[in-house]
């Protein structure tokens, strides 16, 4: 094993070749297919986006209008599969019941395990963008112990999500034009962020032959993690925190930096930014916008910029390059729009699905990919013999 080179996490290791989405860490500049990712701030729904990461084009009006009729076509989940709801416990985490619906929804549809062609490929990542935000509704609901609303084939996405989150079967949720806005731009910022740990594992796990649907549940357990997708959940604990008055910015900061304390400032740094995170930036401009008008005063957007303030000014961050990434804020707008914390890295996820079906597919069809593989150092004994039981102490 000479021959072989540690690189732990993969920091140097680049796994493939991909087309879907360029990042320059030193430039804070991400694209997708080619576009900056500002470019999206003002117009277009969360669908287009999603369908320019996977079709590797934006769609012209007549693909959107089909693939948006196939949206709706897809939206509800088998009348079965609210069995499988029912049997996790009230406070299972949604990320859980996310991963495993979306492996379950695999078995729902065998045919759609060997994607021959294009238009197989397409009818799949439909029925699983449409399908997972009802998932993720529903879990919310069951944790809640609410009654489950079947999605609005008049609703587009994210008011329909929204509907499915909120509304009550004698009160329709009405959705504020701003909150789907903001909801929409959240998932957009998600969608795609190359060969980040969720997007590799659906990478590896589909480089086996695996479906698309066994693939990206895998990718949902990755993102769940605290320092991936879980870390907005941790943001906003870590605010709550300090809000409530056990530790001031202060100390979380000066606790941050001691590693003996394992604390970590959620929210801060990232593997590939090392000068600012484009999403942030926009993320931020939004919180500021969004949040007086939502909800007035929220205490929890005045620590978070104290943080800010100050670890931007402190030598450990600074020499560092730590800055605050896109869980820093998302958690702020997710929480005056009114979505409960343990949702917040489900959305995350809803917004990253598109990525991760573009890369699954891009992977399926690149000429020579393999089975991924990685080799490994080892380091434990290498002359040992089988000892009968009663000879060991
Ligand atoms: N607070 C305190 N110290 C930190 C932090 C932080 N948030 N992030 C990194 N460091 C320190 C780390 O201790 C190390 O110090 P030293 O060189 O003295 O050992 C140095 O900075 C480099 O850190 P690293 O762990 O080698 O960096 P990484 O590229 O492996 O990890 C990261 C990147 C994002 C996991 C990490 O910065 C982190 O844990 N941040 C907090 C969790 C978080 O916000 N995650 C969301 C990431 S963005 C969206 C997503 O992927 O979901």
């Amino acid at each position: 094993t000479n021959h072989i080179t540690l690189d732990p996490g993969y920091g140097n290791t680049g796994s493939c070749e991909s087309g879907i989405t360029f990042i320059d860490g030193d430039k804070g500049i991400l694209r997708y297919r080619g576009i900056p990712i500002e470019e999206f701030a003002d117009s277009p729904s969360f669908i287009e986006v999603a369908m320019l990461l996977i079709n590797g084009t934006l769609p012209t009006a007549e693909e959107y209008a089909s693939f948006s009729a196939d949206l709706t076509r897809f939206a509800n989940i088998d009348e079965g599969m609210k069995y499988h709801f029912q049997g996790f416990p009230r406070a299972a985490p949604p990320m859980a019941i996310l991963s495993a619906m979306i492996n379950a929804l695999s078995c729902f549809y065998p045919e759609l395990h060997e994607l021959e062609d294009e238009q197989q490929f397409r009818q799949a990542s439909a029925r699983l963008i449409s399908k997972v935000r009802t998932i993720a509704a529903y879990a919310y609901r069951h944790s809640k112990g609410l009654p489950y609303m079947y999605p609005h084939p008049a609703m587009r996405y994210v008011p329909n999500f929204l509907h499915m989150m909120f509304s009550q079967p004698y009160e329709q949720y009405v959705c504020p034009e701003i909150v789907s806005k903001a909801l929409n731009l959240i998932l957009i910022l998600h969608a795609d962020h190359e060969q980040n740990c969720s997007t590799s594992t659906v990478r590896m796990v589909g480089s086996s032959g695996a479906n698309l649907f066994a693939s990206c549940a895998a990718g949902v357990c990755a993102l769940w993690g605290p320092l991936h997708g879980g870390a907005n959940v941790e943001v906003l604990n870590m605010l709550e925190q300090i809000h409530q008055g056990n530790i001031t910015p202060e100390e979380y900061v000066k606790l941050a930096k001691d590693k003996d304390s394992k604390v970590r400032l959620m929210g801060f740094g990232h593997r590939v930014y090392k000068n600012f995170d484009p999403r942030a930036q926009m993320l931020q401009k939004i919180a500021q916008e969004l949040v007086p008008v939502l909800n007035r005063n929220d205490p929890l957007l005045d620590i978070a910029r104290r943080l800010e303030e100050i670890a931007l000014s402190d030598p450990y961050f600074v020499d560092r390059k730590l800055y605050p990434n896109v869980d820093f804020y998302s958690g702020i707008i997710l929480r005056a729009m009114g979505i409960p914390t343990n949702m917040f890295t489900v959305i995350f996820a809803i917004g990253r699905l598109p990525g991760w079906i573009a890369h699954w597919w891009e992977q399926h069809q690149a000429p020579g990919s393999r089975i991924a593989r990685p080799r490994q150092i080892y380091t434990g004994t290498t002359n040992a013999h089988y000892l009968p039981m009663e000879e060991r102490n």
